[in-house]
């Protein structure tokens, strides 16, 4: 009779246990089955344990049993534990889907600066009326920045320019124009190119930093007149400041070019009428300009019957400033995020 009531309890216990396992929705559920019907202290536990104190004949006969018994929990135990940790997995990577298809962070990005887009813009004028690029050393020789420029050692005009030197003879160049030199040794005429660079000057208020930047002009061929240097200057005038600005040649004074001009545009903040960024003239003077020296034309080489040829200069941030109505050249290379994105 006992092992009928043994076979009984087993089944009982299965019966348990299936209904527990069902109902079992997580891992530290499972654990907990687990202990309750495989542990030290479970009824099957017990009954393998005492298996020896039942009579002969009937103890193959509960061992069987228990044991079918036990694997079923195991394998059932198995199953549901690898059910529950595929769920698991499974919320997981629902949780921490990433939606490729979402926006990404936008990372503040770089612009360009606006001294850089002005070059860039004139440039483009200039190449749309036949000019080329050039480029020079912003460390000098004398005799590139002055000398050859018409400027000699004793010539007033070297004043005019606070030098940075290096040596005696070595200097930070104060203008673009030694450019026009270095390229017309090395180049035959015809010659159109402008020439964009950093320029040095000990000099530091509102209007003044020490480096700034340039650009360059120079055309040389048969027959420059000076009718050639107002239309180019004029359509370039026209280009960046609009075609309703008057422009005006003043007779000027540079040591490399004869005769000399300092070219103005009418003022475009009161029209011409006067205003404090004009100081009431109703012009702002925008380069310098003139006929190439022909003196300039004997340091390189080219004989001055047969040639002839404008140039001018002009200083980039001058021109922002005005373009913009920028009232302090500071602010060009203090790189005030406040100032540098408006642009
Ligand atoms: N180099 C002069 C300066 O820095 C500007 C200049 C004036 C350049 C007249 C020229 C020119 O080429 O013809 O003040």
């Amino acid at each position: 009779m006992g092992n009928v009531s043994i076979d009984e309890k087993l089944n009982l216990e299965l019966e348990s246990f299936l209904k527990d396992i069902e109902a079992t929705e997580s891992l530290d559920e499972l654990e907990k089955v687990k202990t309750k019907y495989l542990g030290r202290k479970s009824f099957l536990s017990t009954v393998l344990k005492n298996i020896g104190t039942l009579d002969p004949a009937e103890r193959p006969i509960v061992g069987k049993k228990a044991n079918d018994v036990r694997k079923t929990i195991e394998s059932k135990i198995n199953d549901k534990e690898k059910y529950l940790k595929d769920l698991e997995f499974e919320k997981k990577l629902r949780e921490e889907k990433v939606d490729l298809t979402l926006p990404g962070k936008k990372l503040p990005s770089g612009k360009k600066n606006i001294i850089s887009k002005v070059i860039e813009e004139i440039e483009e004028i200039f190449i749309g009326m036949g000019f080329e690029i050039a480029e020079g050393p912003e460390v000098e020789t004398d005799y590139y920045n002055f000398e050859a420029l018409n400027t000699p050692k004793d010539h007033p005009a070297r004043s005019l320019h606070d030098t940075f030197f290096i040596s005696e003879d070595i200097l930070l160049r104060t203008h673009t124009s030694p450019v026009q030199i270095r390229y017309m040794e090395s180049h035959k005429p015809p010659i159109y190119i402008i020439a964009p660079g950093k320029v040095y000057r000990r000099d530091y208020d509102v209007s003044h930093t020490p480096m700034f930047t340039q650009i360059e002009g120079l055309a040389v061929d048969k027959d420059i007149n000076f009718g050639n240097l107002k239309w180019v200057l004029q359509t370039f005038a026209h280009e960046v400041f609009g075609k309703d600005r008057k422009v005006r040649f003043r007779p000027h004074y540079f040591p490399f070019t004869e005769p000399s001009v300092e070219v103005d545009v009418s003022c475009n903040i009161c029209d011409g009428k006067g205003c404090r960024v004009c100081s009431n003239t109703g012009w702002l003077e925008i380069m310098g300009a003139g006929m190439v020296d022909p003196n300039l034309y004997s340091f390189v080489g080219y004989n001055e019957e047969e040639v002839s040829g404008f140039a001018f200069g002009m200083g980039v941030e001058r021109i922002c400033m005005l373009k913009y109505g920028i009232d302090d050249l500071r602010l060009f290379f203090e790189n005030d995020l406040r100032f540098i994105s408006q642009f």
